[in-house]
């Protein structure tokens, strides 16, 4: 990989660099697709970052399907895959972290310590490798998407951070690698959670704009469902992730899974 994207530099060629932990499905394909259009050539990592991971989290049960990753990135005909081993990345003798300070104290900063450092290190090393002109990630980790981007600018990385926008299943589930955890029952509950944002929004485009009553709106759709167990429902700014704001930003857990999504009340909600 070092080697390829050195070439493609000399050679002057723009490169953009979507990185994964797997599990690839549409929404990853929509980051390709985004990534085609801005650069000559796209690359893919696809890495588990076990760093990122909190003691009681999901890592060894996160799927992990490399079969199924080749043929969607073949057939999406990607540049090149940078799918480096654990040891590789982090060596025994490796002790370099990267914080990201303020945009991580709050929402899945909070509910995941360490999470957000475990994010920092890994893009930073897959920009190191990669040297990419842009990176794309996904709104629905909207969060994260500010994160790198501060990181980006903080640490003069020179890498373009590109959002794109969440991509959900026509019932309005976003959509995500950790929904083929989800039994059949758990997936009509999770509706609870664009639901909600979806309700959110149609109040907020009729003129609501109580923080509070918008927030109730929120914690009323999702109490409709007893499988899902809200972690947070907030209103946060887009910019700080901070209260007050219009980006409704909802964490639930539905059965053993954790869920998120997110959406920016100025704007119609999709479908
Ligand atoms: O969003 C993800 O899949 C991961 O957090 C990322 C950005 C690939 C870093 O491991």
């Amino acid at each position: 990989m070092l080697t390829a994207s050195r070439r493609w530099r000399r050679d002057g060629k723009s490169i953009g660099l979507v990185p994964t932990m797997g599990a690839l499905h549409a929404g990853h394909l929509s980051l390709v697709e985004r990534a085609r259009l801005e650069n000559e050539l796209v690359v893919v990592s696809v890495f588990v970052n076990p760093i990122q991971f909190g003691p009681n989290e999901d890592l060894e049960r996160y799927p992990r399907d490399w079969n199924h990753d080749f043929k969607m990135l073949e057939a999406a005909e990607v540049d090149a895959v940078y799918r480096p081993s654990v040891m590789a990345m982090y060596p025994p003798e490796a002790s370099t972290r990267v914080r990201v300070g303020g945009l991580t104290d709050t929402l899945e900063g909070a509910a995941r310590p360490g999470h957000f450092e475990g994010v920092a290190t890994v893009v930073t090393k897959l920009f190191a490798a990669v040297e990419p002109d842009r990176a794309y990630f996904g709104q629905k980790d909207a969060q994260q998407a500010a994160v790198v981007n501060r990181l980006s600018r903080d640490l003069d990385l020179g890498v373009e951070i590109r959002v794109v926008p969440t991509v959900r299943e026509p019932d309005g589930l976003a959509l995500s690698s950790r929904n083929v955890y989800l039994s059949a029952e758990e997936r009509h509950a999770a509706l609870a959670i664009s639901a909600a944002l979806r309700e959110a929004a149609g109040a907020y485009a009729s003129g609501e704009r109580d923080q509070a009553r918008l927030r109730a709106r929120l914690a009323a759709r999702l109490a409709l469902e007893p499988l899902v167990k809200p972690e947070y429902a907030e209103l946060v700014d887009p910019a700080t992730f901070r209260k007050p704001g219009t980006l409704a930003v909802i964490a639930a857990k539905v059965g053993k899974t954790r869920l998120i999504d997110n959406h920016d009340l100025e704007k119609p909600f999709p479908g």
